[in-house]
């Protein structure tokens, strides 16, 4: 049996199509989407509909992310209500707009899935951990950490939302980050998937990395209307997928204080981050 896994598309259409490729290639016997299709990049309706239309005809399994939760959210007027946190989630809102018609069925995905494999052995897939979909899983995290944010363990436990891609064995858990097709945060500008294999009677993984046209993805950024429309954080957006480092997590750590207490503009804030090198790479994102 092999499955293929694929996770925070973030709205990155060349990626997504770039991975779709690589997929058909590796001929798995399922395929599992992790989350984050849509939000925090310029394309979400194209990528929504590919996604949704490989899990009506080509049975793509899809879990819900954290991003389709604030997408949700943000539909039903509960994200935030006014003031500054309104800029904060201006690109959500944009977001939102270009996806409204779609978000029942992405109510529908699970925060959950497993496909039960040869010998019972149970493959779990989560969004982040078995915490919630916003704590992720860190390959320097120690093994306690591990098995608390993983159990009841599995076999085979495939999350993404880190952005970080890493396989690890824990006990007789075998513990799979499938890293991001949209927005690398290992300094790595590809996309990433993961498969897993039953071979040999145990289950293998590996991390498959994807190159896909950057000056094409870049451009849609500009031509969508994103950094036009998308609002404040937009700069940010584009700056960490160029980057393929965080910058919405580490502007949080250091700046939602400061804006919140009235000490700095958000605009204040989204420009001194911009100025500062090397955000901090061990930064666990949000
Ligand atoms: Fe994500």
């Amino acid at each position: 049996m092999r499955i293929a896994v694929l996770s925070d598309i973030h709205a990155n259409r060349l990626a997504l199509e770039a991975v779709q490729v690589a997929i058909a290639d590796a001929q798995p016997d399922h395929i599992v989407v992790g989350g984050d299709v849509i939000n925090r990049g310029p394309e979400p309706r194209a990528c929504l509909l590919a996604v949704l239309a490989c899990q009506a005809d080509e049975n793509w399994l899809t879990l819900k992310g954290n991003h389709e939760d604030f997408v949700l959210m943000e539909a039903a007027g509960r994200l935030v209500d006014s003031g500054w946190m309104r800029k904060l989630y201006t690109h959500t809102h944009w977001t939102m707009l270009r996806v409204r018609d779609l978000l029942p069925a992405v109510e529908t995905w699970p925060d959950t899935r497993s496909i039960i494999g040869p010998n019972g052995s149970e493959v779990r897939f989560v969004h982040a951990s078995m915490r919630s979909n916003r704590h992720g899983l860190y390959e320097e995290m120690d093994e306690p950490q591990l098995i608390e944010l993983t159990s009841p363990l599995p076999s085979v436990l495939v999350a993404g939302h880190t952005h970080v891609p890493f396989i690890r064995q824990v006990n007789s858990t075998l513990i799979v980050n499938s890293g991001a097709v949209g927005m690398s945060f290992d300094g790595l500008q590809q996309a990433s998937f993961a498969l897993l294999d039953w071979k040999d009677a145990r289950w293998h993984a590996q991390i498959v990395r994807v190159d896909y046209d950057h000056t094409a993805a870049e451009e849609a950024f500009f031509s969508t209307g994103y950094m036009a429309d998308a609002g404040v954080m937009a700069p940010l957006i584009l700056d960490e997928w160029r980057k393929a480092r965080p910058r919405l997590g580490p502007w949080h750590h250091r700046y939602e204080q400061r804006v919140a207490s009235g000490e700095l503009t958000i605009e204040e804030s989204v420009a001194m981050l911009l100025q500062e090198e090397g955000a901090a790479p061990a930064f666990r994102h949000w």
